[in-house]
């Protein structure tokens, strides 16, 4: 909100000849307008008015999710800001993400927007998305402000989004006067607008906000259809990445981390979004540090490389899938041996992913295959397994959760109450990731050298269904004979 606060008088001042610290952001092109330039800019614009826009696909969904959140806060103002651009540095910005919990409920991807669930007299919400209207031309803040359209591109406007969205449309920059008058309870998603929690700031406590968070993280824990055919979607093109990824793969010469992020990034961006997150491309050692996300290194004929990469659809829906691939193309009798104990873990993981079973039932029937293994290689010395993985002694080595929900974020629903998350129990539309792994330090001279510098990590995601489970990331082979056929075959 306070990024677009662009004004009639101010447009005044800045065609006048001042400039202001924004206007000047483009190489000060704003400092010296004439008013015949400015008068010429006003003209000469045909009406690019849209009427033949369709409702998105998700409409129907998103309305019956809001919907269900109206249910649960009935009489209260409820507040969902998709967020602001962020600086990246000086005078660019990262391009535009919006908050999950505002794409999940109006399908809508704008920056600087608000949702506003407004209740009626009988409690029940009427919802309105509060977001910037096409730039004025007559004003000529089309060109003069920053992230007028002529820079940024065409925005909706806010009739088109009426018909694309499913609900009312309301200028952002009115949206201040408008929560400044409301005198009933209200609930905010806060951290994304900075104009808009200090609008509200004397009219909500951190405690319901909270509460309101949680809730919004609670309804993304079953996925609708919608919801389901867009994260198919994001492990299909997922699994194509690593194909392409596997193609560029050098057998006797080195591929440098960088061309492997870039490889995958290149998918991600013709298929979906982006990457749902930062790509680990990790050659060798650098597999045993989990967020290797700097990638900087270069493979090695003979050690393998673990890529954890997830498109993120153009909804915004994310996969999160791991393989760890021998470099050259067949793993060696140790690698393997590490390999076949992380998909023993992950297989005995998958079979526990089913409606009715404990959250945490997968997460420990994976981390005790794991252990059984440690075990037989004598990581643990006289401990049995059983007093090993009382005392979590394989966390040395396994570092990690064995999973977490995905969706909109790749750590979904983060927020939800634990009761109903990591102390709860699965159910069919709920979609999480498997993804043990084993990891040891090259400087860990607590095992055995050979195994010093591997780190082994499976990770795909299912659907839970009124069955068991499906694996949306089948697309990729699991198994090590698979993963090395299935690399041969790529390589032609
Ligand atoms: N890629 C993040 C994770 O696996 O959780
Ligand atoms: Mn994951
Ligand atoms: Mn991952």
């Amino acid at each position: 909100m306070e990024r677009n606060s662009v004004t009639d008088s101010h447009q005044e001042d800045v065609v006048a000849g001042e400039t202001d610290e924004n206007r000047t952001r483009k190489n000060g092109l704003y400092a010296d307008v004439s008013s015949e330039l400015a008068e010429n800019m006003r003209q000469g614009w045909a009406d690019t008015e849209r009427r033949d826009v369709e409702p998105i696909a998700q409409a129907a969904h998103t309305a019956r999710r809001r919907a269900a959140l109206s249910a649960l806060f009935p009489g209260e103002l409820l507040v969902v800001p998709a967020g602001n651009p962020k600086v990246r540095a000086n005078d660019t910005d990262y391009p535009f993400r919006p908050s999950s919990d505002y794409v999940y409920l109006t399908g809508d991807q704008s920056q600087d927007s608000v949702l506003v669930l407004e209740p009626g007299a009988d409690g029940e919400h009427r919802a309105i998305a509060y977001l910037l209207p096409r730039s004025d031309r007559e004003t000529g803040e089309f060109w003069l402000d920053y992230h007028g359209e002529l820079w940024d591109g065409r925005r909706n406007s806010l009739t088109e989004n009426e018909r694309l969205l499913g609900l009312p449309c309301r200028d952002v920059r009115t949206l201040t006067e408008r929560l400044a008058a409301a005198t009933g309870p209200v609930r905010l998603l806060r951290n994304y607008d900075a104009g808009v929690d200090a609008a509200l700031d004397d009219k909500v406590t951190a405690e319901r906000d909270t509460e309101f968070r949680a809730a919004l993280s609670e309804m993304r824990l079953r996925k609708d259809e919608f919801e389901i055919a867009d994260l198919r979607h994001a492990c299909q093109a997922t699994a194509r990445g690593f194909e392409d990824v596997v193609r560029v793969l050098g057998t006797d010469t080195p591929t440098a981390e960088r061309v492997i992020e870039g490889t995958f990034w290149m998918r991600a961006r013709t298929e979906g979004n982006d990457v749902g997150y930062a790509s680990v491309c990790a050659a060798g050692p650098h597999a045993t540090t989990l967020h290797w996300v700097r990638n900087d290194g270069e493979t090695r004929p003979g050690e393998l490389l673990l890529i954890d990469a997830g498109v993120e659809s153009r909804h915004l829906y994310t996969a999160d899938v791991t393989r760890t691939l021998p470099v050259d193309g067949r793993f060696t009798p140790v690698q393997r041996k590490v390999y076949d104990a992380v998909y023993e873990a992950q297989s005995a993981g998958i079979a526990a992913v089913r409606p009715g079973a404990k959250y945490r039932d997968f997460h420990h029937a994976a981390q005790r295959v794991l252990t059984e293994h440690l075990a037989s290689w004598g990581l643990f010395g006289e401990r049995s397994v059983d007093e090993a993985y009382e005392l979590g002694l394989h966390r040395r080595w396994t570092l990690a959760g064995t999973g977490h929900m995905i969706g909109l974020d790749v750590h979904d629903c983060a927020k939800a109450r634990t009761e109903l998350y990591v102390d709860g129990t699965l159910e069919a539309g709920m979609v999480l990731t498997v993804e043990p792994g084993l990891y040891f330090q090259s400087d860990d001279l607590t095992v055995p050298e050979e195994l010093r510098g591997i780190g082994v990590r499976i990770e795909d995601d299912f659907l839970v269904t009124d069955e068991g489970n499906e694996n949306l990331s089948a697309g990729l082979p699991r198994a090590a004979d698979e993963v090395e056929a299935w690399m041969a075959r790529l390589r032609g």
